[in-house]
């Protein structure tokens, strides 16, 4: 593959989704949101794209009421996907999700001990973290988890750490869900700072997100299931059955970006095969260059053309 500008191909493309609510039986949330569609349209989207996505990474709320069958039909959906894509599935804990349930449905071994996981994908780490508090919403991380996380943030991998988490350690612009957020957020900073966290996934806010915490991004992906609308008044809580999305997370040496990816069909209205591309790598830059950019090429007054009144 031809390098087309200053930057190598990513060195990991991950995926990242979050807050998939399934229920039981295929049952719909809240009684109308058809939860399982959506996630499956997403891994179309992600198995269409041909991108080596070398994970899959869930940030919690997977089962709404955490039943068996939930889990078992998230299983059912994902596991295949991710087989023909070659990707690796990462969980994460919900405050939806029991770790009973969870850790029975997916993991095969019933416990109600934090789900703290380490999963390598190659030389890059991602850290499932367990944020939630059994009989409750909001997030809290044990001291004995802290330590674990210490013990193992104490050798550094070769292509850094992801570290993911339901609950963002950040505020949340929808004022509620500050009752909801991350309890004592400064003692994870304490044990990630200056560590090889690279970045931060999570999940649970319903919309999608970015800040800083303990100098290292954060991004929130919205959900599969309904989205919370961030814009909904001041002391409301709105959630919507619409902006559905997923997250692309390509890894490079010095960079990491997080792309929204909508879950949700769209109408085409632009664009060109991959065909494009490989006529435009068989030349010089400089031709490159005129062909793609330069406002007068034949490329661009097509375009031009396309958007132009009628005669
Ligand atoms: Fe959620
Ligand atoms: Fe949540």
């Amino acid at each position: 593959m031809v390098q087309l500008g200053q930057f190598p191909p990513a060195r990991h493309v991950i995926a990242h989704i979050s807050d998939t609510h399934f229920l039981g039986g295929g049952r719909p949330l809240y009684g109308t949101v058809d939860t399982d569609p959506t996630l499956g349209f997403a891994l179309q989207l992600l198995e269409r794209s041909n991108l080596s996505i070398e994970a899959i990474v869930f940030t919690g709320d997977l089962a709404d009421l955490a039943e068996p069958e939930a889990y078992e039909r998230l299983r059912s959906i994902v596991e295949p996907a991710a087989e023909r894509m070659g990707a690796r599935i990462v969980w994460v804990m919900g405050n939806h999700d029991e770790r009973p349930a969870y850790s029975k449905g997916l993991f095969g071994h019933e416990t109600t001990e934090p789900q703290d996981r380490v999963e390598m994908i190659g030389g890059l780490r991602i850290i499932s973290l367990d944020s939630t508090v059994p009989g409750y919403h909001h997030g809290a991380i044990l001291d004995s988890q802290l330590e674990w996380l210490r013990d193992v943030l104490a050798e550094p991998a070769a292509d850094g750490s992801l570290l993911a988490l339901h609950h963002p350690p950040l505020p949340s612009p929808v004022e509620i869900m500050a009752i909801l957020e991350l309890q004592q957020m400064d003692r994870l900073a304490e044990v990630i700072r200056g560590t090889d966290v690279r970045g931060i996934l999570a999940g649970h806010l319903h919309h999608a997100m970015s800040g800083m915490f303990a100098g290292i991004p954060v991004s929130v992906a919205a959900a599969t299931c309904y989205t919370i609308d961030p814009s909904a008044p001041v002391g409301s809580l709105l959630g919507v059955d619409g902006a559905q999305s997923i997250n692309l997370v390509h890894v490079y040496d010095d960079q990491i970006l997080h792309s929204i990816v909508p879950a949700v069909e769209t109408r085409p209205v632009s664009g060109f095969p991959d065909s494009v591309l490989e006529r435009l790598g068989q030349l010089t830059a400089e031709q490159r260059l005129e062909a793609f950019s330069n406002k007068a090429s034949t490329f661009n007054l097509a375009e031009v053309e396309s958007s132009s009144a009628p005669a």
